[in-house]
């Protein structure tokens, strides 16, 4: 298989800042236990911005960087469980608003904060199967919707906001590799869909999936090194799912990972699930601090049960 790369990102956040102060007037929580216990200090909520919204700026802003129009796109992923509707998909909206080719496939991919892996993955399949060389994957959410503000130990978690990367895929560039696994769960994360009749609220037994997230991230990146030929040493960035800060320092350490080697956004973003690490992407392109040659080990984890990783480059 013909592998794909990263040949722009962007991204896209809400205007509205919820501080750690703000989120202690609605319950009893305080700065100093959401900074330590998460890294989390900030989190942009939307109030007027839709989730359509959020995508098509985050991918205009990724065509305009790779250079690409939208009629050279080939297919169009957005890695979402919090879309404005459920149909038409957010991938549809987006197709819309961007005018996207009708001859390709859009759809969402729901693999909760690994959604984005997942989509690179798939992503890579559907371009060796198409005509056109380049895709459009999003990751996006708004999880403000689905939050219950009732819930100290959740409602501090999550951001909203999109990330968005355009991908060339050619002949005799190396396969993304990605490793990928799920186990269903409905006890450790949940968010209900329509049929239930229940509010849509995120519900989270946070010490079980912290423990599950600190053991898939290192199993994770051992399966891709491994896969790859490659050791650490190879990696000029590492790129985690933004979901708690202790869960990147543990892997950090564990791995001897360089500060100028691996990015924490937590502190601005909080976990904005399927749109954290493209959005980590789309800060570090803009940093200058990944580029053409550059790359990356992206590790995600999350609801479903689902977690992965993959080793992609900059074009
Ligand atoms: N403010 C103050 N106290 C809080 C609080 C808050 N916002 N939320 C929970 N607490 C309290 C709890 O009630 C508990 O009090 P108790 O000991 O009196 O019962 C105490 O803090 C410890 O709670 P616990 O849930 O065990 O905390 P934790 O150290 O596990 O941290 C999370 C909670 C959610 C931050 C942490 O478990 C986590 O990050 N989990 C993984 C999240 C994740 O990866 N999720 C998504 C996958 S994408």
């Amino acid at each position: 298989m013909n592998g794909i790369k990263i040949r722009g990102t962007g991204r896209c956040v809400p205007e509205h800042i919820v501080t750690n102060d703000d989120m202690a007037k609605i319950v009893e929580t305080n700065d100093e236990w959401i900074t330590t216990r998460t890294g989390i200090q900030h989190r942009h909520h939307c109030t007027t911005e839709s989730h359509t919204f959020l995508c098509v700026n985050a991918a205009k802003s990724a065509l305009e960087k790779a250079g690409v129009t939208p009629d050279e796109i080939g297919a169009c992923i957005v890695a979402t469980v919090t879309g404005d509707n459920i149909v038409p998909s957010a991938a549809c909206m987006l197709q819309k608003e961007l005018g996207l080719p009708e001859d390709i496939p859009c759809f969402d991919l729901n693999a909760a904060c690994t959604g984005f892996l997942f989509a690179l993955h798939t992503m890579e399949c559907l371009l060796n199967a198409s005509p056109r060389k380049f895709g459009l994957v999003v990751g996006a959410e708004v999880l403000s919707r689905t939050i219950n503000w009732a819930d100290r130990g959740t409602c501090i978690l999550f951001g909203d906001g999109a990330g968005a990367a355009v991908v060339e895929c050619r002949e005799g560039w190396p396969s993304i590799s990605a490793v990928m696994g799920s186990r269903g769960d409905d006890e450790l994360l949940r968010l209900p869909g329509i049929e239930t009749g229940e509010r849509g609220f995120i519900s989270m037994e946070g010490t079980k999936v912290f423990k599950f997230a600190v053991e898939a991230v290192p199993a994770c990146m051992d399966a891709v090194l491994k896969k790859t030929g490659k050791t650490v040493e190879d990696v000029d960035f590492f790129v985690f799912h933004q979901a708690n800060a202790r869960i990147i320092d543990l892997a950090v350490r564990k791995y001897h990972i360089p500060p100028e080697k691996y990015y924490k956004n937590i502190s601005e973003y909080g976990n904005t699930a399927a749109a954290s690490i493209p959005l980590v992407l789309s800060e570090l392109q803009d940093q200058g601090r990944i580029g053409p040659g550059s790359r990356m080990l992206v590790v995600g984890f999350g609801g479903g049960l689902t977690w992965g990783s993959a080793l992609i480059e900059f074009a």
